[in-house]
């Protein structure tokens, strides 16, 4: 059987990309996954252009595979994701020992990509966007192909690329522009992985709630419709999401925090910045009053909520006044664990052009102060959990210690307590005893116990 190694850089949707490249490649050469590098046949990079760093590694990492080539000629190298989508031949030219270049959008094609080389003796490059074409012929999802999924939690996406076109962000070059699955598909997924014990889904996609699928009439829903119709399945307990946009935040969607429980209380917004002026120069089509009036309308149908971000700390002009707004904007709201980054310029994006002449000490500083307060609001948030019992869903042993569980609580916080691997897959009740730094530990409560 040949094995197949993928490297994953970047976010939740590559992750959820690199799960299909191995169910696409198992249905139709019976590949297995491998996590030996050493012992593959083909090795795929799925790769991120989000920011410069992550660009820069897929091509270290490509230099040590080189060698493996030269001891394994009949080795197969692809490179798949967002900076494939981007460089296109221009990697084949930088390394030419590379099979094999596909965007996101193309992975459904991998098969034929890599018979194409073997038969022709050439590299191959398709990075189009051929709309929805790839969730067409993708593999209905099967748990055991899916990387880490022994609980019952899994990714469904929903939604493809982004047509939000912020000045900093490569995403709608290398992905397209959005395009949504048909209702009828996305719940198909739902059910099948409800078939085999899936109680969990996150919908996934790069604006979820930007959601318009095309329905049987030949009318389209929305986010708010997709997530009352998952709701309506009795084997599903929760729901989660990622990620969405201020812009798609409509009161539907909020309305449906009042009537869904099982729509968890946890909240990934991004927000990027308090300033307005930088809102504007990132495009982003909302104020800092906006964003406010969106959470302080969630919050009135979900009191407990947490509510997440992404902030971008350094954007081309931003003053310390501009950064003492998301200060200010960040004490306003209180967020629980958030990502936050350094400004880093992407080829091709608006923002690339635009003048920025803050030092990086001055940039890196701003940066640490955005994170010690949220680290410091984190704590708050896991210190107000501390004795009250969670619903928690168990998803596997602990990382640090053997003879514990690992289970996410709704608000999306991991929380390690005492108990066996049958527990792994299921909903328990965890009361929460101890917070050490942002981490939560707990106990068995109620009949579970
Ligand atoms: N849909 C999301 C939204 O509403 O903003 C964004 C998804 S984006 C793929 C993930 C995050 O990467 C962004 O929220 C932003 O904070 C960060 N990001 C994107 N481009 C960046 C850049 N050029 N420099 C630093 N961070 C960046
Ligand atoms: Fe990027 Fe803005 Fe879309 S951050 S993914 S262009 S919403």
């Amino acid at each position: 059987m040949k094995k197949l190694y993928i490297k994953t850089y970047g976010c939740q949707m590559n992750e959820y990309d690199s799960d299909k490249m191995a169910d696409v490649l198992h249905a139709c050469d019976g590949m297995a996954q491998t996590d030996k590098i050493e012992e593959a046949d083909v090795i795929l990079f799925n790769t991120c252009s989000i920011r410069e760093k992550a660009e820069e590694k897929v091509f270290s990492d490509l230099g040590r595979v080189r060698l493996l080539k030269l001891a394994n000629p009949n080795l197969l190298i692809g490179v798949g994701g967002c900076v494939a989508s981007q460089e296109g031949d221009a990697i084949i030219k930088r390394a030419p020992y590379v099979d094999v270049v596909f965007g996101p959008q193309t992975l459904h094609r991998l098969p034929e990509l890599i018979n194409a080389r073997r038969k022709s003796g050439r590299s191959q490059v398709d990075i189009s966007f051929p709309e929805i074409e790839k969730f067409d012929h993708l593999p209905t999802p099967v748990l055991s192909q899916v990387e880490g999924l022994q609980t019952a939690s899994a990714f469904v996406a929903i939604m493809e690329g982004c047509s939000k076109y912020c000045t900093f962000c490569v995403v709608p070059y290398t992905r397209g522009e959005e395009v949504s699955r048909p209702l009828a598909d996305v719940m198909k997924d739902v059910q099948a992985l409800t078939d085999q014990g899936v109680r969990e889904v996150t919908l996934i996609g790069q604006n979820v709630n930007a959601y318009q699928g095309a329905a049987d009439d030949e009318d389209t829903v929305d986010f708010a419709y997709l997530l009352q119709a998952i709701s309506a399945l009795p084997q599903i307990e929760r729901i989660r999401y990622s990620t969405s946009h201020p812009r798609d935040m409509s009161q539907r969607l909020i309305d449906v925090y009042a009537t869904t429980p099982k729509l968890v209380s946890h909240l990934h917004l991004p927000v990027q910045s308090g300033s307005d002026r930088i809102l504007a120069a990132m495009k982003r089509g909302h104020t800092a009053l906006e964003y406010k009036s969106i959470i302080r309308r969630v919050r009135a149908v979900r009191p407990d909520i947490c509510i997440t971000s992404d902030f971008i700390v350094g954007f081309p002009g931003e003053t310390d006044q501009d950064f003492e707004l998301t200060l200010k904007l960040i004490d306003e709201i209180g967020f629980d664990n958030s990502f936050s980054y350094l400004y880093s310029p992407r080829p091709g994006t608006p923002a690339a052009e635009m003048k920025d002449d803050t030092p990086h000490e001055v940039k890196a500083a701003r940066l640490k102060r955005l994170q010690d307060r949220i680290a410091q609001q984190e704590d708050a948030v896991a210190q107000s959990m501390l004795g009250s019992v969670q619903r928690v869903l168990v998803e596997g042993i602990s990382k640090k210690d053997g003879l514990e569980m690992a289970g996410r609580t709704d608000n999306n916080r991991v929380i390690n307590f005492r108990g066996s691997p049958g527990m792994i897959g299921r909903f328990l009740d965890v009361r929460v005893t101890q917070v050490v730094r942002h981490t939560l530990r707990g106990e068995l409560a109620g009949k579970t116990a």
